[in-house]
């Protein structure tokens, strides 16, 4: 049994994490911090606990020696404390942006100002399984990953392997668990309660991490809008191929990719009421499910992805690159099929 911290266990993705870590059977959550609730049961913060997990938050000056911490700290908070953190444990998961990326020069330019550990930046895996399985294992470091970027590199991973793909415009649609759980003007209930809000057209930050994975050979915008809904993103994207296919390539190109893959469903079906993905099937579970429809030209293809913000774009990858990270199951903890209806 290993030991964890979580650090800014008061948070959406710490709240998450300490859910997920709760069940499984090889870690123990010992120490969750909080600075404004230190002393107090985390059932006080995180509901769903209650009875279940007797643990009390902590101040972040008190964390003690452990063999895991997960920082699940606001961006740019991490990297000025990593010095301290990595001295109480060997392995860290950071679920910011602080160490997704490998470059300063690109950390600059979409963070706006220069990296505060920039020794540290190669020493992250970033913490995507599905594309850094083999460094991941054994690894001490891994980042989080942004959540929109994986609904995007996923869905579209494997057409840009393929070769296929030309141009692809999408829209990403968010809830509101993604903004963290301080408010601010746009979380106001009256703002965002029936919200359809575009509040990214182009340039959002998590563009770095899209062509950190798919390069930037090929054109890929998109564009993320705020919905009425909790926790989940939706992606939908129009994809222009640059030669005719039939439906039954596609699939070949997707299994392909995911049939090995355990938290991958592919999605597409003739007949039911959930043909494509949709974020409410996915909620609280690690699984991104990906679906298509094909136009009868054969070249406008339409990828629906949809995961959970704070599953597997956030605390899910981070526990399935934890247990890469101790040669665990790479499974453990994260089966949970989630609800329905
Ligand atoms: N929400 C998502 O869907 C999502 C998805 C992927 C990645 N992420 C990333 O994951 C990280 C955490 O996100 P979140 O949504 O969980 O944020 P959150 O709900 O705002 O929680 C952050 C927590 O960090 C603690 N904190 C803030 N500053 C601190 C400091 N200087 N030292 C110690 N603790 C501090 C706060 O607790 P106290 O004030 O009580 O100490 C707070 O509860 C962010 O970097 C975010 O971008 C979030």
């Amino acid at each position: 049994m290993i030991q964890a911290g979580i650090i800014g266990g008061s948070g959406y993705t710490g709240g998450e994490l300490l859910r997920l870590l709760h069940f499984h059977p090889k870690v123990e959550v010992t120490q969750i911090t909080s600075r404004e609730h230190a002393g107090r049961y985390v059932h006080i913060v995180h509901p769903n606990m209650r009875d279940v997990a007797r643990l009390k938050f902590i101040h972040p000056d008190a964390v003690e020696a452990c063999d895991v911490l997960f920082l699940c700290l606001p961006h740019k908070t991490s990297a000025k404390h990593i010095d301290h953190y990595a001295n109480l444990a060997p392995k860290i998961v950071d679920l910011s942006a602080d160490f997704r990326l490998s470059s300063t020069s690109a950390y600059e330019k979409w963070y706006g100002e220069p990296h505060a550990a920039p020794e540290w930046l190669d020493k992250f895996v970033y913490g995507l399984p599905e594309q850094k399985r083999e460094q991941l294992t054994g690894a001490n470091y891994a980042s989080g990953v942004g959540c929109n970027a994986t609904t995007v590199n996923l869905a579209l991973y494997p057409l840009v392997q393929s070769g296929l793909l030309d141009r692809a415009f999408i829209e990403v649609k968010v809830g509101s668990s993604e903004g963290g759980n301080k408010s601010n003007a746009g979380s106001h209930h009256p703002i965002r309660s029936g919200a359809v809000r575009t509040y990214k057209a182009t340039g959002h930050r998590h563009k770095a991490e899209v062509e950190m994975i798919l390069g930037d050979d090929v054109a890929i915008d998109f564009a993320v809008t705020a919905i009425e809904m909790v926790r989940g993103i939706h992606l939908l994207a129009h994809c222009y191929l640059n030669e005719a296919k039939a439906e039954k390539d596609i699939w070949k190109i997707y299994r392909g990719a995911y049939r090995e893959e355990p938290f991958i469903r592919l999605v597409s079906g003739r007949i039911g009421l959930h043909r494509l993905p949709e974020p409410r099937v996915v909620a609280g579970t690690n699984f991104c499910d990906i679906g298509f429809e094909l136009d009868d030209d054969g070249r406008h293809l339409v990828l629906v992805a949809a995961l959970d913000n704070l599953g597997k774009g956030a605390a899910g990858s981070a526990v399935q690159s934890m247990n890469l990270m101790f040669e665990f199951e790479e499974t453990t903890g994260l089966q949970f099929p989630g609800i329905y209806p």
